[in-house]
C-alpha cells in the first residue's frame, strides 16, 4: 500500500495505459480520478473499479475544462497529490503530407495539454503546500525522430523538454516532476498507429505491430502493465529525489 492516503488525478484514464495506472493506484490504496474526453468510458471504468475511483470529464484541450476537472476533483476526493499527464493523440504521414491542422491538433493535445494540466495541478498543490508527484507520458518517440512520425515524434520531445523545466522549476515548491518513455505498447493506441504504417507502407494489417514486438530486445511489445511499476514508484515518497528525468520503459528498444 505505496499510495495509501494519496489521490490522482489520471488524465486520458478512461482505457489503455491510463486506466492500468488506475488499477494499480488503488491496489496501492490511492483513490484515483480518472480524467477523459470520454465521459462515458471514464464512467463505465470508473464504476467497474469501485467506490475509490470517480470520473471527470475532461478535455486538456480547454483550459476551463482543465480547471473544472481540477476543481470537480479536489471537492471530491480532498486534494490532488499525484498528476499524470497520460491523455495524447497520435498521427502519422510523410514530412511533405503534415497539414497545419494535424500538427495543432496533435500540439494542443499533447504538449498543451500536458503543461497546462501540469500547470493547474501544480497551483493547487503549492496554494495547499503539498509536495506532489508529477509524471508525464512521453515516449520512445520523443528520443529521436522517426521518418513517418514527425509531429507525434516533436511532440513527446516537447514532454521530456517541459519535464526537465518543470521538474526545476517545481522542485523548489517540493513538487517531483518527472516522465516515463514507453516503448510499443500493444492496445488501442497501436492499433492506430499499425493502421497508420498500414496506409504509408503498405503493409497487411497487424503486419507493423508483429515487426515492432519482434524487434524488441525483450522479445514482444510491452503491455500497459509493464508500465504500472514506474508508474507507482514515481509517484511514491521512494522517488522524492529524482528531478525531471524521463525513464525509458521499453524492453531495451533505447538506451539513455
Ligand atoms: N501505446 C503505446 O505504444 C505508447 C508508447 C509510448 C507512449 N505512449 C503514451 O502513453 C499514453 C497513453 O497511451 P495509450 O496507449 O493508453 O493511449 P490510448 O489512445 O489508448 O488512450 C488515450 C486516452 O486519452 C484520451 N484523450 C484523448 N484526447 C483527450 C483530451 N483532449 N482530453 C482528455 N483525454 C483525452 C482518450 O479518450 C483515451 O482514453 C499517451 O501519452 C501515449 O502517447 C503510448
Amino acid at each position: 500500500m505505496r499510495l495509501s492516503g494519496k489521490t490522482a488525478l489520471i488524465t486520458g484514464a478512461a482505457q489503455g495505459i491510463g486506466l492500468a495506472f488506475a488499477k494499480a493506484f488503488l491496489a496501492e490504496g490511492a483513490q484515483v480520478a480518472i480524467a477523459d474526453i470520454n465521459r462515458s468510458k471514464a464512467e463505465a471504468a470508473a464504476r467497474e473499479l469501485g467506490s475509490n475511483a470517480i470520473a471527470v470529464e475532461m478535455d486538456v484541450t480547454s483550459q476551463a475544462s482543465i480547471d473544472a476537472g481540477v476543481s470537480t476533483t479536489v471537492a471530491a476526493l480532498g486534494q490532488i497529490d499525484v498528476l499524470i499527464n497520460n491523455a495524447a493523440l497520435f498521427t502519422a504521414a510523410p514530412i511533405t503530407e503534415i497539414t497545419r491542422a494535424d500538427y495543432a491538433c496533435i500540439f494542443d493535445v499533447n504538449v498543451a495539454g500536458t503543461l497546462f494540466t501540469l500547470q493547474a495541478v501544480a497551483k493547487h498543490m503549492i496554494d495547499n503546500e503539498i509536495k506532489g508527484h508529477i509524471i508525464n507520458m512521453a515516449s520512445q518517440a520523443g528520443r529521436r525522430g522517426e521518418s513517418l512520425v514527425g509531429v507525434y515524434c516533436a511532440s513527446k520531445a516537447a514532454v521530456i523538454s517541459l519535464t526537465q523545466s518543470a521538474g526545476l522549476n517545481l522542485i523548489s515548491h517540493g513538487i517531483n516532476v518527472n516522465a516515463i518513455a514507453p516503448g510499443v505498447v500493444d492496445g488501442d493506441h497501436w492499433d492506430g498507429v499499425d493502421a497508420f504504417f498500414a496506409k504509408y507502407e503498405g503493409k497487411p494489417s497487424g503486419q507493423k505491430k508483429k515487426e515492432v514486438g519482434a524487434a524488441v530486445p525483450f522479445g514482444r511489445m510491452g503491455t500497459a502493465e509493464d508500465l504500472t511499476g514506474m508508474a507507482v514508484f514515481l509517484a511514491s515518497e521512494d522517488a522524492a529525489y529524482i528531478v525531471a528525468q524521463t525513464y525509458n520503459v521499453d524492453g531495451g528498444n533505447w538506451m539513455s
